[in-house]
């Protein structure tokens, strides 16, 4: 597939889908949403891949929808495109693990995305925001709602009504990434870690994101019920059979996804 926006590499059964807009400092254009969604899809249909990661460059992940691109648009084409929330429904589709790995910027539609994968590995240098207060507007792609499940109200209602940037360091504290690295490590840790989730049984993994996606969806008593019934259920694949006779044995397990 030829894309423009963005750079995809399969490998070692990681794709790793790089944002590539540099003089825009990877803002979320038309062009770049279908062909990120396509590039996703594709990667959560092929074989080969096991675990996905988004990242962007240096200097931003991403710094937000592209804001020349809507500035013309009106409550008609904003509405009736629905581009911006379709694409977050989308990006929740996808059944594989995804990491986001930000560096730099992570702004309105940029922190949106690295808040719809399943955990983001962040550099020293990351800064998160909802800046959309500042253009007349508000967050479109669940900045109002991730943001607010993993920081809780406060500092959700403090950037998104400021629009104050979070650095990494009060990202970690917040909850809102899972682990900080210094910024010439960030992709040979993001890497190590999709490596450790490719070697996983691929039916166990996608159980495990369901499972804590699920526990955003419904009550705890729900929620446990779905964790129990899908616990239960892997007791009927080969690759629990594996795990613990490779424990037992002390090697490693050979998953097959069946
Ligand atoms: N859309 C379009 N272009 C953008 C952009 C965006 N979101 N962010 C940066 N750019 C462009 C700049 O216009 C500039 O291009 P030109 O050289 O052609 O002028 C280039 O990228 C470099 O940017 P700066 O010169 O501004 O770089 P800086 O280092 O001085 O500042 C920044 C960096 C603080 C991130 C600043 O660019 C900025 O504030 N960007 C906008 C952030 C923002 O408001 N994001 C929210 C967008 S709305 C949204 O995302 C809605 C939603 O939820 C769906």
């Amino acid at each position: 597939m030829a894309f423009e926006t963005i750079i995809v590499d399969i490998e070692d059964h990681v794709a790793l889908i790089k944002l590539n807009r540099p003089d825009a400092l990877n803002a979320l254009s038309q062009q770049l949403i279908g062909e990120l969604q396509e590039a996703l899809e594709s990667a959560d249909a092929n074989d080969k891949v096991r675990c996905i990661v988004i990242t962007g460059s240096e200097k931003a992940f991403a710094a937000g929808a592209d804001i020349k691109e809507m500035s013309a648009m009106s409550f008609a084409d904003v509405n009736l495109s629905n581009l911006f929330a379709e694409f977050g429904d989308r990006i929740q589709d996808i059944r594989k693990p995804v990491i986001a790995a930000v560096s730099g910027y992570a702004l309105g539609g940029g922190c949106e995305l690295a808040m719809a994968c399943d955990f983001i590995i962040a550099s020293e240098t990351a800064k998160f925001g909802q800046p959309e207060i500042n253009l007349g507007v508000i967050a479109g792609i669940g900045g109002s709602q991730r943001l607010t499940r993993a920081v809780g109200k406060s500092k959700s209602m403090d950037m998104n009504l400021t629009g104050r940037f979070m650095n990494a360091e009060e990202a970690e504290r917040s909850g809102l990434v899972s682990r900080v690295v210094p910024a010439k490590k960030l992709m040979e840790e993001t890497m190590s870690a999709a490596q450790k989730i490719a070697e996983k049984s691929l039916i166990a993994a996608r159980t495990a994101k369901e499972a804590v996606n699920r526990s955003f969806e419904s009550s705890l008593r729900e929620g446990l019920l779905f964790e129990r019934r899908a616990f239960h259920s892997l007791f009927a694949t080969e690759d629990q059979k594996e795990g613990m006779a490779a424990f037992m044995e002390k090697r490693e397990a050979q998953f097959r996804d069946r």
